[in-house]
């Protein structure tokens, strides 16, 4: 049976051996002598103790006009693909239907693992003809149930699909098939003195294919920007099983529009991506991480702010998280310890830097640092001596999320605001909810993306009657994002009006309609229901 895999955070660049920052009062680097690692089991070792809720069905209808399989679809996908990859293994099954959170679960009969785009074509033109449903699955770490089936929709997963095509060393474009998992990637690159411009902690898992579907955001955008930027092309497969090679590797290509951009980030609901053709940044040789504490928010958004100009083009990585983020990944996580024991301060930040000049970003760290502390932005912090320091205060930011599983139930919101404001929606909830949830603070501070965590020991439909609509109107009032960085799915396909208008959804239902007219791509995913018609 497929698992997810846990990913111990691949630190590609050389560290120094003595300390950069040294403390006033005390020297809590000497607390990281010993190697901290995430324990390899990852994943696979707490799903007996999730708590299952599953959203689907009991909204939505299925869609009267899609057909039902039978033998005579399968033979017919046996005949295309070879028997073994027509999956209809009970335990396979059971993986690829139910998501990474465990919230939704669909009941697809059938998994397949086409090898070539022209598989991928032969697929959907006869699922087209026949109106059967399909959901394009990668790594299956989506967070907003967009990557499983909601009812009986084929699964078709690409993973199959994981050469790299060409590496350009001169302009750094690489040009690989969309089943590779991100963390191949980066260790292939790893060995071409490059890296992947983007990096999260679903990397072990996740595919580049999945990543460009969902415009996945995470850790590194503050520096490489979004995928928008950084993908020079596609090759996507369409409902009717229409190629479109857009998959160029120019930088600049002003030819009529350009519509790769429409599969960035439609969440497998317009086409299957095959092919991706991406610009990598190279492996700079000077690394150094540090974490922080500060002893309120307004410190986290002056630390950002200080940052910006006094690191100017070496800060790659700017991430937040609160006391209760790190008391979770404390209490919950294998191996992990405070960075800055022996006291809890309100607010973590971790700040990266890359660069090409060793004893400069050094030099230009400790400076920003020590002025950070002497102006009173800083009351902690500790600078990763080695490539283990720098993973255990990664591990920390990056298994809060594993964390939170672990914790018990857990509503998940991934928000766009202003830097500023961001926080008091934290704390509003916390007064809100009272001591019936924990109420958690993390997320790309750089990029102004807040995850608002909300933790219980069981799902409840009265706390989630309190937290939405509300996190939603608030998001609206500031004129945020409802989806940052993990899209709509099915979780928050009918919430679309709270961040864009009318007009402007309208139009999206058009081009869903011109390129899917079935609708069979990805149904009850990304556009609201009322728009997008099911009989
Ligand atoms: P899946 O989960 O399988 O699918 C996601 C969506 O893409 C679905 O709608 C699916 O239909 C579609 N899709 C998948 N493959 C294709 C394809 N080839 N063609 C067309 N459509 C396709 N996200 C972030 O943005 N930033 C983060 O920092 C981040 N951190 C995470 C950390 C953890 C621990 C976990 C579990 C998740 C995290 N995520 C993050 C969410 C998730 O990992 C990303 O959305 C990721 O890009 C999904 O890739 P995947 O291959 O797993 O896709
Ligand atoms: C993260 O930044 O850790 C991811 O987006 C996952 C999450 O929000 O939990
Ligand atoms: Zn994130």
């Amino acid at each position: 049976m497929q698992k997810w895999r846990a990913t111990r955070r691949l630190l590609l660049n050389s560290y120094s051996s003595k300390s950069l920052f040294h403390h006033p009062r005390s020297n809590p680097i000497s607390d990281h002598s010993t190697t901290i690692s995430r324990s390899s089991s990852g994943f696979e070792s707490w799903t007996s103790r999730i708590h299952y809720r599953h959203f689907a069905t009991a909204m939505i209808q299925r869609n009267p006009a899609f057909s039902t399989l039978n033998s005579d679809d399968i033979n017919y996908f046996k005949g295309i693909l070879g028997e073994k990859n027509v999956i209809e293994d009970e335990d396979a099954l059971l993986f690829a239907n139910t998501d990474w959170m465990r919230k939704y679960k669909g009941s697809s009969k059938l998994l397949l693992q086409p090898r070539t785009t022209q598989e991928v074509s032969e697929v959907l033109k006869y699922c087209n003809s026949r109106r059967l449903a399909v959901v394009p699955q990668g790594g299956n770490t989506g967070l907003v149930g967009g990557s499983v089936p909601v009812f009986d929709e084929v699964i078709i997963n690409v993973g199959s699909m994981k050469q790299v095509i060409s590496f350009d060393k001169v302009s750094g474009v690489l040009v690989c098939e969309a089943g590779c998992i991100l963390e191949n990637l980066v260790s292939f690159l790893d060995n071409q003195g490059f890296i992947m411009p983007l990096d999260l902690g679903a990397k072990g898992s996740c595919q580049i294919g999945g990543n460009v579907s969902t415009n996945a955001g995470g850790l590194r955008l503050v520096r490489y920007g979004s995928l928008h930027g950084t993908v020079l092309g596609i090759e996507a497969v369409l409902a009717n099983g229409d190629v479109l090679d857009m998959l160029g590797t120019l930088r600049k290509d002003n030819t009529g529009y350009d519509l790769k951009h429409l599969f960035i980030g439609s969440e497998g609901s317009l086409g299957i991506v095959t092919k991706v053709s991406i610009l990598t940044p190279p492996k700079l040789s000077s690394v150094n991480v540090a974490f922080l504490a500060c002893k309120d928010y307004s410190s986290c958004q002056k630390l950002l702010f200080e940052a910006r100009r006094r690191l100017g083009e070496i800060l790659s990585a700017f991430e937040f998280l609160d006391n209760e983020s790190l008391n979770l990944a404390l209490n919950h996580l294998e191996g992990v310890r405070n960075p800055l024991p022996p006291s809890m301060h309100n607010f973590y930040v971790l700040i990266e830097t890359t660069g090409s000049d060793e004893s400069y970003d050094k030099e230009k760290l400790e400076a920003f640092l020590l002025r950070s502390m002497e102006g009173g932005l800083i009351s902690d912090g500790v600078i990763a001596q080695d490539i283990n320091q720098a993973s255990s205060f990664w591990n920390i930011r990056e298994g809060v999320p594993e964390a939170l599983m672990k914790a018990g139930a857990v509503y998940k919101y991934d928000l766009s605001l202003p830097v500023e404001k961001m926080y008091n929606l934290v704390e509003e909830m916390r007064t809100k909810l009272g001591n019936s949830a924990k109420v958690i603070g993390y997320g790309h501070l750089g990029d102004g993306n807040l995850h608002l965590n909300i933790s219980t020991p069981q799902y409840d439909d009265a706390i989630l009657a309190q937290i939405e609509p509300f996190v939603y109107e608030w998001t609206s009032k500031q004129r945020g994002s409802i989806s940052a960085e993990h899209g709509l799915g099915l979780m928050k396909a009918n919430k679309i009006f709270y961040s864009k208008s009318h007009e402007t959804v309208q139009l999206m239902a058009s081009i869903k309609k011109l390129m899917d007219p079935n609708g069979i791509l990805n149904p009850y995913k990304v556009l609201p229901h009322s728009i997008i018609s099911y009989s």
